[in-house]
């Protein structure tokens, strides 16, 4: 891919503004090609992309007619889906914090069901679904309880996020539906964490889901139409190019051989990471090469404003810099911006650099693009896909 970028931007990269994300849209259709074989092994399977990965509108629009269906976490969210396109029946709506205008927003548009968090959240629905004259279907999100190995701060299946409804208040939550006349009760919604590399991670949440569905039975609970298992796979930040693409296989099949599903039940899944994570990537230009007694610096025009999980999760990226081939020295990769987490990586080998030499970070296209700020009163970052290219 970087191969690919650099005969794209070699006549032009003299000239062209940076930062710049850019999306290889050739590698996403093969990612979004791999994903609808392995998922359609599984009957009714339904794979809604988790918009909060990336909500690049020419991304969202391919994602989109490769007929995915969306997960969307906030009304801005599911207003950038109807525009790039999915039927808003395609759609559902998660979030621990939903504002009324984002619930009569979703209610409005028709979206397929609420992913309900807690019953205060129930009760809120039901109310603004009353007094707009319209049923609301709802799955509730389970907190199973079940760690994930992956970096603290993107866990969210344990008792202690905040996430979720606990199982053992599970029964007692459904029952409550009844009392509302505008809420039809449609399913249960499940999401452990993000980054899962171990498929026993999934293997554990599907038995939690086994035990969940036993339970429900036993308290004469049958009518149950959709589990949906959220999100988490995670992509190999380390080697880009040889993973490319995630093993999907793995991942459904995993599902496939441990979740117990019902006659008739729908299996949905929210996959944000695993779609765009590895098709994007950072291009950033060095403005200086600063050398102290223990150190030297790459300071590079792109900072934390314009990828922020290496501040935020010490999360690793793949550097290269596509204007050299001289011997390698070490540097510490650093943005413009006043706070010291604002490096993108420390002691890492790079073809010896110098100013104006374009780097590319790589694996950026989840969580890149959509955490970006203006901290600094920085301009968003622009963004170009292959197609710019050609
Ligand atoms: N469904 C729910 C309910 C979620 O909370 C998430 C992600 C997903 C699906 C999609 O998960 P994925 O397939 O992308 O792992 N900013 C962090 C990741 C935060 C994930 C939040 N929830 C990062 O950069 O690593």
């Amino acid at each position: 891919m970087v191969k690919r970028l650099f005969q794209e931007l070699r006549n032009d990269f003299e000239k062209i503004h940076t930062p710049f994300y850019y999306y290889d849209t050739v590698l996403l259709a093969e990612t979004l090609e791999s994903i609808k074989k392995e998922a359609d092994k599984i009957a009714d399977c339904h794979i809604h992309y988790a918009v909060k990965a990336c909500a690049n509108p020419r991304i969202l629009k391919q994602i989109q007619q490769a007929g995915f269906g969306a997960d969307c976490v906030s009304g801005g969210e599911i207003k950038a889906c109807i525009e790039s396109g999915f039927p808003a029946n395609e759609i559902v709506f998660a979030g621990v914090g939903k504002a009324d205008w984002e619930i009569e927003l979703a209610l409005n548009a028709g979206i397929q069901y609420f992913n309900v968090e807690s019953i205060p959240e129930l009760e809120v629905i039901a109310e603004i679904a009353e007094r707009m004259g319209k049923f609301a279907d709802v799955s509730f999100r389970i907190n199973p309880n079940v760690g994930a190995h992956t970096h603290a701060n993107i866990t969210t299946g344990l008792a202690e996020n905040k996430f979720g409804i606990a199982m053992k208040d599970m029964v007692g939550t459904i029952r409550t539906c009844s009392q509302f006349k505008s809420i039809r009760f449609v399913g249960l919604h499940f999401h452990i964490g993000s980054q899962i590399l171990k498929m026993d991670d999934f293997k554990a949440l599907c038995l939690r889901v086994n035990e969940l569905q036993d339970m429900l039975e036993a308290e004469g609970i049958t009518e149950v139409k959709n589990i949906n298992v959220g999100g988490g796979l995670g992509i190999d930040y380390q080697n880009p190019d040889e993973n490319a693409v995630p093993d999907f296989k793995a991942y459904f099949q995993t599902y496939a051989k441990h979740l117990k599903l019902r006659l008739g039940q729908r299996l949905h899944f929210e996959l944000g990471r695993a779609v765009v994570g590895q098709c994007g990537s950072l291009v950033t230009r060095c403005l200086y090469v600063k050398k102290t007694d223990s150190k030297q610096f790459v300071i590079a025009d792109a900072g934390m404003t314009e990828l922020l999980r290496p501040a935020l999760y010490d999360a690793y990226h793949c550097i290269q810099n596509i204007c050299s081939t001289a011997p390698e020295q070490t540097y510490d990769v650093v943005g413009p911006i006043c706070e010291s987490s604002d490096t993108f990586a420390k002691g890492r080998l790079l073809p010896e650099t110098k100013r104006g030499d374009l780097l590319v970070i790589r694996s950026a296209g989840a969580y890149g693009e959509t955490m970006s700020s203006q901290y600094n009163c920085r301009e968003l970052p622009k963004s170009y896909t292959t197609e710019d290219f050609a």
